[in-house]
């Protein structure tokens, strides 16, 4: 299907709810028009082609956007941020200005989360809190976009409850946004236009990035993992890679403007390539590319064990500005478990893993992710999870309560965990993990670290703060001029989750192997 029968078949201009139906006639209202994003079709994974297309701002929409103002608010991971700075560049493209009150927006998005029940609640407190805004200004227009538009069920929600809504748009529709803005300013009709499948990849995208010394770069899209828990290959469909010598360009471009840190990012990174028909192309063979680039820090993330290959060790171990903080989710340290969970290893394949890369890179520092109270999780289960992060040594962890996500197949599990018990495990599991990142702030009393600059401390413009090359979060004492800087500072007082120390030097240029 091409792009023109697909905004056929799918874009859709919903009735306002302001037309009173009952739930019965409303969705026969919809049968001929309305196609609701289809989790089942978003399972599906074809053989077709990724296509590759650049995106431009069409001329007709191009001052769109004159006099009026533009507000993102950002739930969830790191590729929503940064698909929030796509939709920022389309916005400024299109002649927008960017404000960050509601009050003072006449256009506002959610870009919403859709990974936990909670994430979802907030979004629907955050919709009922801008109704008042679309009273006083009918003129305004409130659009949800993100992981959430992905389910049929919230936007079965927004039509029925949340009337103040005008836009839906999904997570394959981003570069659609002036069409989307375009008409929802001509109809008085919700507009939704979510595509439940998309093999697409979108280049030259326009950005505004958050800062100017670090950067999000996009290497791939989607996930085929299908974690039985998990939303998001519903919501970010088939894994797509784009292709090395588009992400080369973008990184240098980046190292030109003066980028200091780039974080690679993808849902899956470690299956990067994998989609590719003419070559055969990694995640490590990718690294090793970018690292030749002048740009002093490179992370990655999200890793998936599985898919973490020796090439990548190899060239990881080559350090230089290829970091060495291996953000690793486990998820849970019981081979049961993670059999459940469709991890696809087990717990021994991981402590492999672990120790592989220990021995390829020995300061290597790890940190993961963790959900407890999976269905039926028993607590030797749970035992082997807290005796997993003390043998990893884990440096720090996200950790989470087990959320049924419809349309998972674990959401159609009995459970006999009671909340109370899950409460009590996360818990106990954050207690060992503040106690394990101590430890490792210990490690860097009185020790001079690399720390990059990234501008005052929250609490105090007194301060500087920056993370050195694993992670770990430095208030220090400084001059302003050394902000976006790499500098040298001493650890006076190792804290639970940062350090605090004094400035001794600015570093040299670093230097790129
Ligand atoms: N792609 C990444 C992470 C995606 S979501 C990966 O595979 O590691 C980030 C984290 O949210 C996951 O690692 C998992 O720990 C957590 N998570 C995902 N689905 C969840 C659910 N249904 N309930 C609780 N936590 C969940
Ligand atoms: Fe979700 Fe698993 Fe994919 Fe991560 S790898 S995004 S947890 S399905
Ligand atoms: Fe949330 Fe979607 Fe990211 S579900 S964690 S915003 S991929």
């Amino acid at each position: 299907m091409n792009e023109k029968q697909r905004l056929e078949s799918q874009q859709v201009q919903a009735a306002n709810s302001s037309d009173k139906k009952s739930e019965k006639d409303f969705s026969k209202y919809f049968e001929s028009v309305y196609t609701p994003p289809s989790l089942k079709d978003a399972k599906k994974r074809g053989k077709e082609d990724v296509q590759y297309q650049d995106f431009a701002i069409p001329e007709e929409f191009k001052n769109m956007g004159k006099g009026r103002h533009f507000y993102i608010r950002t739930y969830g991971c790191q590729m929503n941020e940064h698909d929030t700075e796509v939709m920022a560049g389309i916005f400024i493209g299109l002649g927008y200005e960017p404000t960050d009150s509601v009050e003072n927006a006449n256009v506002i998005l959610l870009n919403t989360c859709a990974i936990r029940e909670n994430a979802e609640n907030k979004v629907f407190g955050e919709l009922g809190h801008l109704k008042h805004l679309k009273q006083k200004n009918p003129d305004v227009l409130i659009g949800v976009c993100g992981c959430m538009s992905q389910e049929e069920s919230v936007v079965n929600k927004i039509l029925k409850t949340y009337n103040q809504v005008d836009m839906i748009f999904g997570t394959h529709n981003i570069h659609r946004l002036p069409n989307i803005l375009q008409e929802a300013y001509m109809s008085k009709e919700m507009v939704i236009e979510v595509w439940s499948k998309e093999g697409d990849i979108i280049e030259n995208l326009p950005k505004v990035r958050r800062g100017d010394i670090k950067a999000w770069v996009n290497i791939m899209y989607g996930c085929d993992k299908f974690c039985t828990y998990c939303i998001v290959p519903y919501t970010r469909g088939k894994e797509r890679s784009r292709r090395p010598e588009d992400i080369i360009q973008e990184v240098r471009h980046l190292a030109a403007q003066g980028y200091k840190e780039i974080t690679l990012l993808g849902q899956n990174v470690n299956a990067y390539g994998k989609d590719f028909e003419d070559i055969k192309y990694g995640l490590g063979d990718l690294m090793d590319e970018i690292r030749k680039i002048d740009i002093p820090r490179i992370r990655f993330t999200t890793s998936h064990p599985r898919d973490f290959d020796d090439h990548l060790i190899e060239v990881l171990s080559k350090g230089g500005n290829l970091l060495e903080h291996i953000h690793l989710p486990v998820q849970s340290g019981s081979t049961e478990v993670l059999k459940i969970m469709a991890r696809k290893y087990s717990r021994e394949e991981y402590l492999e893993l672990v120790r592989k890369i220990k021995a390829a890179i020995p300061n290597a520092s790890f940190t993961t992710d963790i959900i407890v109270g999976y269905p039926n999780e028993t607590d030797e289960q749970f035992e082997e999870t807290l005796s997993l992060y003390r043998e990893v040594g884990f440096e720090g962890a996200y950790t989470f309560i087990y959320s049924p996500r419809e349309g998972t197949p674990a959401a159609k599990m009995q459970d006999n965990v009671p909340m109370e018990v899950k409460k009590e495990r996360l818990q106990r599991l954050n207690a060992l993990v503040n106690e394990f990142s101590a430890a490792a702030m210990k490690k860097y009393q009185d020790q001079v670290v690399e720390v990059l600059v990234e501008g005052e401390s929250k609490n105090n413009p007194e301060v500087l703060a920056g993370y050195t090359r694993n992670s770990k979060l430095v208030n220090f004492k400084g001059p302003k001029s050394a902000i976006g800087k790499l500098v040298k500072v001493k650890i006076t007082d190792a804290k639970t989750w940062s350090l605090n120390g004094e400035m001794i030097e600015e570093l040299e240029a670093i230097e790129v192997n």
